[in-house]
């Protein structure tokens, strides 16, 4: 994704979180995917969000840990938020029909997408969330 720079980020709190939502949605153009990375809690869901907030997306984002996908439609281009946990392999997402919607017309970002690694573009943006050193500080680093 052009114009979002590489590197490690400090995030120190969820504000900052929001800031870099809404700087990938911006610089989102169809067909790119952001490939979440990070253990439980480390905010790919918040995340998420922020980036949904950019886009324009008006419904409730909610974690698609049990339908692996959910679509949203109503932002300046689709949104496919994944949440790719409970599959094995790369295989078993494309089994699930995800081809369409990753080299499709909207963004995909996808939880867990380590897992999936090996199906998911060579440009996507992976972000990579550890915990920092207080409650509301995490540490991103976008490759
Ligand atoms: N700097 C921060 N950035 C993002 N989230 C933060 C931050 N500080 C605290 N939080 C909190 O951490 C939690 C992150 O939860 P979230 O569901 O986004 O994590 P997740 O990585 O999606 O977890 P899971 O693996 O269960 O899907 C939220 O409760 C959020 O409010
Ligand atoms: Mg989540």
């Amino acid at each position: 994704m052009k114009d979002i720079e590489k590197g490690k980020l400090k995030l120190n709190t969820e504000d900052d979180t929001r800031t870099l939502g809404l700087r990938i949605a911006e610089a989102a153009e169809p067909g790119d995917v952001v490939a979440l990375i990070g253990d439980l809690g480390t905010g790919k869901t918040a995340l998420t969000r922020y980036i949904a907030e950019g886009l324009g997306v008006r419904e409730q984002i909610s974690s698609p840990t049990f339908t692996i996908v959910k679509e949203y439609k109503s932002g300046r281009m689709p949104l496919y938020h994944f949440d790719v946990y409970r599959l094995e392999s790369g295989e078993e997402l494309l089994d699930t029909g995800a081809e369409d919607m990753l080299d499709g017309d909207g963004l995909c970002v996808i939880e867990w997408a380590d897992k999936t690694a090996d199906v998911l573009p060579g440009d996507s943006l992976a972000i990579c969330l550890e915990y920092g050193e207080s409650e509301s500080e995490r540490i991103a680093e976008i490759l």
